[in-house]
């Protein structure tokens, strides 16, 4: 039986920062509020022009990934693409990386579930592998939030928390026994769709009329019951990662690193406190980057991975929750 076994990751995010106090002179807030409310210092933005895209960024962490995988374009099978930000509206961002990699005719797979899309993503990937019908899949999570937030006053308790930037991993059969992502864990509660969203354009209210209403329709900035979606983040955070565990026959204390979806560093030490782990056994960059949803878990791993944070034979917990709702956790032997 084949395990799915992460032979690279890397990431690229634009390097235009834009600080708290950047925000300060478009919007009422500050600085204290943002880093009290949310731990965010500050987040990139694509710069109009510069050719960034989630689809462009997408694949310039693919190539770090496969270089530091030691696998060439041509040895993948499968591209596994996760964003709630396309480059257009369809067709969706995995075939656009296969075409800027230059692969021929390989699959390439969308995958829509936000802030735990590369769960998801990664877990869709697990299952071509196990099945033995893929052996080298690519897995990207990428977002371009920045190009439609609401950067005024009104869509202050969005906008000052996300941010842009793309991860990738490749994945890669392996018949190692404990070796690979050992299970995953996948969740919604379509209820709450609309707590968290983008509603429009949608195909029952599409742009004329939208820009018939006259300024009035704004359903084209997301949208965001803040402090329900955290008070359900907190819970099911901690339900997933004790399944993941629990599934495994794994404690708390076997957990070498927690790369949660950086949603809002409150929500990760609550989630820290909770679960009695330690500092070193959690890693946050939010500070850095803001909300990246589908690219935040791969960043994340990435720079961890970079830092020495994570080494061979490591066990590693990913877990992520937002819109939908959706929520996920993967366990995995490094
Ligand atoms: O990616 C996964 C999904 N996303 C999340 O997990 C996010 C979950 N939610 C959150 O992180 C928090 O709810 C927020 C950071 C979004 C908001 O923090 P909060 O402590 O829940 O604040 P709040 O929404 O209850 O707002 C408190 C006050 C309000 O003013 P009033 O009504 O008390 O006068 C807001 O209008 O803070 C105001 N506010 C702001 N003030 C300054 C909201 N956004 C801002 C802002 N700057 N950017």
């Amino acid at each position: 039986m084949y395990k799915s076994k992460i032979i690279g990751v890397g990431h690229y995010v634009p390097d235009n920062v834009i600080t708290n106090s950047d925000l300060e002179k478009l919007m009422d807030t500050s600085n204290e509020w943002i880093v009290e409310r949310t731990g965010i210092q500050e987040r990139r933005h694509i710069k109009k022009g510069s050719g960034d895209s989630p689809s462009t960024m997408g694949t310039k962490a693919a190539k770090i990934a496969m270089e530091r995988a030691g696998v060439t374009a041509d040895e993948l099978d499968f591209i596994v693409f996760a964003t709630l930000s396309p480059d257009y509206y369809f067709p969706g961002p995995g075939v656009m990386v296969q075409e800027q990699l230059g692969i021929k005719e390989i699959g390439a797979l969308d995958v829509r579930n936000q802030c735990s899309g590369f769960i998801y993503a990664l877990s869709v990937a697990d299952q071509f592998i196990k099945t033995g019908m893929y052996k080298k899949i690519l897995v990207i999570g990428a977002e371009n939030h920045s190009g439609g937030l609401d950067m005024t006053t009104r869509g202050r308790n969005i906008s000052v928390i996300f941010g842009d930037g793309a991860g990738a991993v490749v994945l890669e059969a392996t018949e190692e026994e404990n070796s690979g992502v050992l299970s995953t864990h996948l969740h919604a509660e379509g209820k709450h769709a609309e707590e968290l969203a983008m509603i429009g354009p949608n195909t029952g209210n599409w742009v004329p009329e939208i820009m018939a209403s006259d300024g009035k329709d704004l359903s084209y900035y997301p949208n965001m019951n803040g402090s329900f979606v955290f008070k359900n983040a907190v819970v099911r955070f901690q339900e997933v990662i004790f399944e993941a565990l629990k599934t495994n026959n794994k404690e708390i204390s076997d957990i070498d690193l927690l790369i949660p979806h950086q949603a809002n560093l409150r929500i990760s030490q609550f989630v820290q406190q909770k679960l009695d782990l330690s500092d070193d056994q959690v890693y946050n960059n939010i500070m850095r980057y803001g909300n990246t949803t589908a690219a935040s878990i791969p960043i994340a791993m990435s720079e961890a991975w970079q830092e020495g944070k994570i080494k061979d034979g490591d066990l590693l917990c990913l877990a992520a929750f937002g819109s939908g709702f959706t929520w996920a956790s993967a366990l995995i032997n490094w």
